[in-house]
């Protein structure tokens, strides 16, 4: 999705810049070009040529600089870039773009940007929490181009701990991908439910299986991307819990999309002392009970204008079976994965799914990343 858009990103001289050069690696790797714009404080902190290496560009710090390709950079970045990212954002920097007051290569070129800002904030937490900052941050953040970014909180470079960290090069990265993805799902509620369930044994024991959470991850990420409202349900947690979890947060819930492994069954007590060998058997018999369903929890509760969807994962008969859980549980759509297919299914990056819906149609799709499967399972979704 960063595919040659173009991100511009201005580093103040704050100790949280010398995280900046590893989301640099991250826009490339992801296909964005990435030009830097600097204060003439923030070389203290991560160098020109650290930043010129990693985005394949001249860093644009100084005004004046012979080396500029243009008379005028702080004119022409702002017309080149698709976005502009200002972080670690100082306090001093905040209050002069708050203030719009350019007096260096970066806050000149912020003041000429257009497009939109997005903003993360670094200082000490004295610093953040004065009313100079407070007011700059409040201002900013009214501008329709600008995202202001709070800070996080934690240790911080002068030794305290507080509010004041920037947000993680990660948490940046997702930020930008947000701003690219137009908010299709706004106003929407999705409740997601994801990776393994676990059943105690005994107290350092359980039952589980290989589910790695990372396809549901996916599409509470993009359900986020497009402006939706996420309740994520992530597994390490009973099947008990889970579906008690699921039907609150259904109630009033535009979808629900369960991407668990969730455990059909689970030891009928748990122990309450460690379940010990015994020199006269070699066997252990467990008794099993059935879990609740959620999938048809949530299909005898469900509203005419809620939607659910489910998973799928087969060894045979995949399409037979698929329809048959999904019109038993009352789903929507099911995604149906089969494990016969290579790079499909617990713990790959990949996935390659079906998806059949309940009006007897189906869609098929080649081996695709499980971002490129969340998006798809997302478009699908009817949820006028
Ligand atoms: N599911 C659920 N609760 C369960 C079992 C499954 O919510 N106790 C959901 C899964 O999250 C998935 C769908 O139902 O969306 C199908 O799960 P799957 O394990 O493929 O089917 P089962 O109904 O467990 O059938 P079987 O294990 O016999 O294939």
């Amino acid at each position: 999705m960063l595919e040659g858009k173009h991100i511009l990103i201005g580093i103040s001289g704050g100790i949280a810049a010398y995280k900046i050069p590893e989301l640099i690696r991250l826009l490339v790797k992801a296909g964005a070009d990435v030009r830097v714009t600097t204060t003439a404080n923030a070389l203290q902190f991560v160098t020109e040529t650290t930043l010129r290496t990693l985005s394949g560009h001249t860093v644009y710090s100084d005004v004046f600089a012979s080396v500029n390709a243009h008379a005028t950079e702080h004119i022409s970045l702002p017309s080149w870039a698709d976005l502009m990212l200002v972080a670690p954002a100082t306090a001093n920097v905040l209050g002069k773009m708050a203030n719009g007051i350019a007096d260096d290569a970066l806050t000149t070129t912020f003041a000429a940007m257009r497009k939109p800002v997005i903003i993360a904030p670094a200082m000490n937490d004295n610093m953040y929490n004065s009313p100079a900052t407070q007011q700059c941050m409040r201002q900013l953040g009214t501008w329709d181009n600008v995202t202001m970014l709070d800070c996080a909180e934690g240790p911080l470079a002068c030794g305290t701990s507080g509010k004041g960290r920037m947000q993680e090069p990660e948490y940046l990265l997702e930020q930008i991908y947000a701003a690219f993805t137009p908010k299709t799902l706004s106003g929407k509620k999705i409740v997601i439910t994801a990776g393994p369930t676990i059943e105690k044994l005994d107290p350092v024991r359980y039952l589980s299986n290989f589910s790695t959470g990372k396809m549901g991850r996916a599409i509470a990420q993009e359900c986020t991307r497009r402006g939706a409202q996420v309740t994520l349900i992530m597994g390490n947690m009973s099947a008990r819990e889970m579906c008690d979890k699921a039907v609150a947060a259904f109630a009033d819930a535009d979808c629900a999309i369960l991407a668990a492994a969730v455990a059909d069954f689970r030891p009928e007590s748990e122990a309450g002392c460690k379940i010990k060998k015994h020199d006269d058997s070699n066997q252990l018999t467990l008794q099993l009970v059935e879990n609740p369903d959620i999938a048809a929890t949530l299909g005898k509760i469900k509203k005419p204008a809620q939607q659910l969807i489910g998973f799928a994962l087969e060894t045979d008969h995949e399409i037979e079976n698929a329809r048959h859980k999904m019109g038993k549980k009352n789903l929507d759509m099911i995604v149906l994965n089969s494990l016969q297919d290579p790079g499909a299914g617990f713990g790959y990056d990949t996935n390659k799914v079906t998806l059949l819906f309940n009006d007897g149609t189906q869609k098929n799709y080649p081996l695709l990343s499980k971002e490129a499967v969340a998006g798809i399972i997302l478009d699908n979704i009817n949820l006028s």
